[in-house]
């Protein structure tokens, strides 16, 4: 039997939706580890991580490394490593993918069109999070509903038809951003120092910038596209 066949996803999405992040993750944990991983962008999503790892230290975390990331999420990376003792598997795209996209298309790609940009993120990040995703039964991440447009029916358990149909678990998806900085000031989680430069969401150095207080929180994201655009494949649905 299918991994995704074995629950039922409506009476589970139904139970959790009023549950705290931590209930999701143990269920998974019990669930499905350890062919289930924390997609972390070393962002504030690291609540999750520290969530984790007061669950079960063994719990798998990953990151995908552009090769384009800013110097603070190297930075907090490490620091989280230190912290919770939890490995932390750093995932690079193909090299001779990125070369040929270099090549044909010049190293700052993403400021010349959309395509051009989707196809870079495609490049830096869907391919290598569609390779790791390819060896296990569920992921999970750190969406959330407020986060965008884009967002906004994100449940908490869906099945990712874009990759496999393996279960994809968003804990924090009825979380707001409030909701997340609480949870990383109460338990005093190492976060990216990006954010107290003005960055509430973090993507990659060249596609990211800081916004003003009481803008969008995606808006420092690729700037210069439209909100409704703004997805870079990883969460787009088939
Ligand atoms: S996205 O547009 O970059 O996908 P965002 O930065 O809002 O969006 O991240 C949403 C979720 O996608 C994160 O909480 C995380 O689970 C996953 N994610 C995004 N970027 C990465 C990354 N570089 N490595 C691992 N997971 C990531």
């Amino acid at each position: 039997m299918k991994t995704t066949e074995k629950y039922d996803i409506e009476k589970l999405n139904k139970e959790m939706e009023s549950r705290m992040p931590q209930e999701l993750l143990e269920w998974g944990l019990q669930e499905l580890h350890p062919r289930m991983a924390f997609a972390w962008s070393g962002a504030e999503d690291v609540a999750v991580v520290d969530m984790l790892a007061r669950i079960n230290p063994q719990a798998r975390v990953f990151t995908l490394d552009t090769g384009r990331l800013n110097p603070e999420t190297y930075d907090v990376i490490d620091r989280v490593r230190g912290k919770y003792g939890i490995q932390i598997e750093i995932l690079f795209p193909d090299a001779a993918k990125v070369e040929e996209m270099a090549r044909d298309k010049g190293v700052n790609l993403f400021y010349h069109s959309a395509g051009d940009r989707k196809l870079c993120c495609n490049v830096r990040k869907v391919q290598p999070l569609k390779r790791k995703l390819s060896s296990l039964d569920a992921w999970v991440t750190g969406l959330r509903r407020d986060q965008a447009v884009t967002r906004t029916e994100v449940r908490k358990i869906e099945i990712d038809k874009t990759f496999g149909g393996i279960i994809k678990l968003n804990p924090l998806a009825n979380w707001s951003n409030d909701d997340v900085w609480d949870y990383i000031r109460k338990n005093e989680v190492p976060y990216n120092g990006l954010h107290d430069k003005g960055y509430p969401s973090i993507g990659c150095a060249p596609c990211t910038r800081p916004v003003k207080p009481g803008e969008d929180i995606r808006s420092g994201r690729w700037w210069w596209e439209s909100p409704e655009v703004k997805e870079c494949g990883l969460h787009v649905k088939l």
